[in-house]
């Protein structure tokens, strides 16, 4: 069918916060409604709701649908809003759908009780509109969680994925084993950051340098039917094999041993090999499902560094028992235990994309978070999918310069950024893009030590997430969306939510949007020694130090050429010219081992043989915990050359200086 654009009209502007006044009707939606026709005029509904009149499922709109050919669950949301003259109709065929028209009548209405007439005819595209919270690294609480399942609400959202455990701390009351909560919820360090840095120690419940938590069964119930009410479904997510520092802290037995039979360092994998895993997972699913009615269990699957299981001989003599040939096969031999148990439960198990790994257990579902290939392979081979790829959808990222930002995980991911995201990968199969659930936003939280800083890092990234999996891919248009998430956030803020202020944004690195022209742009350029640019980051290929063009906030953007060796390059300008600057900018990142050079040396040429003393400028930041900082080292100097000779020297002893990062050799 063919759908309309949302036409924006002037903004029924009326009730102030801080002097923003609030805009309300059809041009604040988000999600983008599939179509909007606007009335001329406004309406007053009752505040009792008693002009509010419920047509469920309805002959003529289940026919309307049907011509549609919507899947089932775009029909279960599926609505038709009329705001009339006198009186609003809603149509849908279930309570769902009536739930779905309310929520966009309440965002519709204005300060001063009115409503545009207007008539909305809106479905989903994806059954899937997700976002995770990460409980584990630093504990939120039922209240936080209830308060978030409002917002999602607002926002048409499906499901809420709880990352109920991980290294930093159990986060589920588990009655079966019970030192799951007395031991592994409780660590000393009230923030991730603290525990890390004191050496991960944990605790006992009661102790006095206790910190942590979990939720009750009673509040998992609570959040579980609150959720319902609003139509969430939760998906809980229990660790398998690896992210169990914690679990192993409380129950060490569950560790591998070495080869002589002793412990092994237990790392926070558990020991696939070990016999006592499989009952232990198995009661904690089973009272897992107990009180999730979601289909889907979570179960983890990521980041094993299985290297214990290496040379574990329970590991081994089980490798050898059921012929699997490597530690990837005992993976998925461990996951694919769990997916048969839960699938002989009626419930289906979905794990990190890592579970295609030695073969992806039949009937798992799969969410890819490495990129979007994890997704695409899994959806060609059968499999459901949710896409929540890094690059696009990972919150704990910072969402503007990150000098402007609260101390974030990775890189830059901006509001424009998260919603140029597309959850179909290019070339799909028909059958395939049937297997793709949808999307979601995951917010680790190892940086965000609050309630409210969770808030600012999900909103209003989180809009863009919800747009996406609801709205028609050609209704996309981020001027028009970015319009309507400044309003709805001033919406959140008024409600008592913290979403970070989008009018202040000051947006790409803007030295990276326009070339920057300069002696050397274009100069012939070679590499002395061995050393090249790392072959995963080019940027620009050979001449990207000469191209004019400048990186962005973050290295993953590909604008910055990435040296696992000290840079060293000489440039040919093509005849002697005056110099009096040279210099470049490099990023740090070290928590992904990328790191500012020592020093940076420079030295000049007429002839290209006879070379001055090098100019040296050191680095004044020798930093073990930056993230995408910029630093540019600046010669100033009086040369006469044609040949410049720039040396970046890497910090050989610091491993988190590994990689060193440099976009443009600048000469003036
Ligand atoms: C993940 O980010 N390790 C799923
Ligand atoms: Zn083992």
């Amino acid at each position: 069918m063919k759908t309309l654009k949302v036409i924006c009209v002037a903004a029924a502007l009326c009730f102030m916060m801080g002097g923003a006044a609030l805009a309300a009707g059809p041009e604040v939606l988000i999600p983008v409604p599939v179509k909007v026709e606007l009335g001329t005029g406004t309406y007053t509904p009752a505040a009792d709701g008693s002009d509010v009149r419920v047509h469920q499922a309805t002959r003529q709109f289940a026919k309307e649908l049907a011509s549609l050919n919507l899947p089932d669950f775009a029909r279960e949301e599926a609505y038709r809003l009329v705001v009339g003259r006198k009186g609003i109709d809603i149509y849908a065929l279930t309570q769902e759908g009536v739930f779905r028209a309310r929520t966009t009548l309440q965002q519709m209405l204005a300060c001063d009780g009115t409503l545009p007439q207007c008539t909305i005819l809106d479905y989903p595209r994806f059954r899937h509109r997700g976002l995770m919270l990460d409980i584990s690294r630093n504990f939120r609480d039922k209240d936080f969680i209830l308060k978030q399942l409002d917002a999602m609400a607002q926002l048409k959202m499906s499901t809420l994925h709880l990352h109920l455990t991980d290294d930093a701390g159990w986060r589920i009351q588990i009655d079966s084993y019970p030192e799951l909560t007395s031991r592994a919820a409780w660590r000393e360090g009230a923030t991730y950051e603290e525990w890390r840095s004191g050496g991960h120690r944990y605790s006992a419940e009661g102790s006095p340098e206790a910190r942590g938590g979990y939720l009750t069964k009673d509040d998992v119930r609570e959040i579980v039917a609150y959720a319902a009410d609003r139509y969430i479904e939760i998906i809980p997510e229990i660790e398998i094999p690896a992210h169990s520092g914690e679990v192993l802290a409380a129950y060490p037995e569950l560790s591998c041993l070495k080869p002589d039979g002793t412990k092994a360092n237990p790392g926070g994998d558990l020991c696939p090999g070990n016999a006592l895993v499989y009952p232990m997972y198995e009661a904690i699913l089973s009272e897992v499902i107990e009180l999730f009615p979601s289909p889907y269990i979570h179960i983890g699957g990521d980041e094993a560094a299985k290297t214990n299981w290496k040379d574990c001989p329970v590991c081994q003599h089980l490798m050898n028992e059921r012929g699997l040939k490597d530690v990837d096969e005992l993976q998925s031999h461990m996951i694919g235990h769990f997916v048969n148990f839960l699938a002989e439960k009626g419930r289906r198990a979905i794990g990190w994309d890592e579970i295609l790994q030695g073969g992806l257990p039949e009937g798992a579902a799969v969410m890819s978070w490495r990129g979007t290939e994890g997704g695409r392979k899994a959806a060609e081979l059968g499999h459901d999918v949710v896409m929540s790829p890094g690059s696009h959808c990972y919150f704990d990222s910072a969402q503007d310069a990150p000098y402007s930002q609260p101390k974030a995980f990775s890189g830059y991911t901006s509001l424009e950024r998260a919603y140029s995201f597309e959850p179909v990968p290019e070339g799909l199969s028909d059958a395939a893009q049937s297997h793709i659930l949808g999307l979601q936003a995951n917010l680790w939280s190892e940086y965000i030590p609050t309630a409210a800083q969770m808030e600012y890092m999900m909103y209003p990234r989180a809009f863009a997430i919800a747009e996406i999996g609801w709205s028609p891919a050609e209704n996309k248009d981020y001027a028009d969306f970015r319009g309507r998430a400044i309003a709805l956030a001033d919406r959140l803020r008024s409600q008592g939510y913290n979403p970070f202020e989008l009018r202040g944004e000051i947006g790409r690195r803007p030295e990276s949007l326009k070339p920057l022209e300069h002696l050397a742009v274009g100069a012939e350029l070679t590499f002395n020694g061995r050393c090249r640019y790392n072959r995963g980051y080019p940027a620009g290929g050979d001449n990207a130090l000469v191209d004019g063009q400048l990186g962005g906030w973050f290295y993953k953007d590909l604008l910055w050429q990435g040296y696992l060796c000290d840079v060293d390059i000489t440039l040919d300008l093509g005849s002697v010219k005056d110099i009096h600057y040279v210099g470049a900018t490099f990023l740090s990142h070290t928590s992904a081992g990328v790191g500012f050079p020592v020093r940076t040396e420079v030295s000049f040429s007429e002839d290209g043989e006879n070379f001055s003393e090098p100019v040296v400028c050191l680095s004044e930041h020798p930093d073990t915990d930056s993230w995408a900082l910029l630093n540019t080292l600046g010669t100033v100097v009086n040369a006469k050359a044609r040949y410049i000779r720039y040396r970046a020297v890497r910090d050989t002893v610091n491993p988190a200086h590994a990689f060193i990062f440099i976009d443009e050799i600048v000469v003036n």
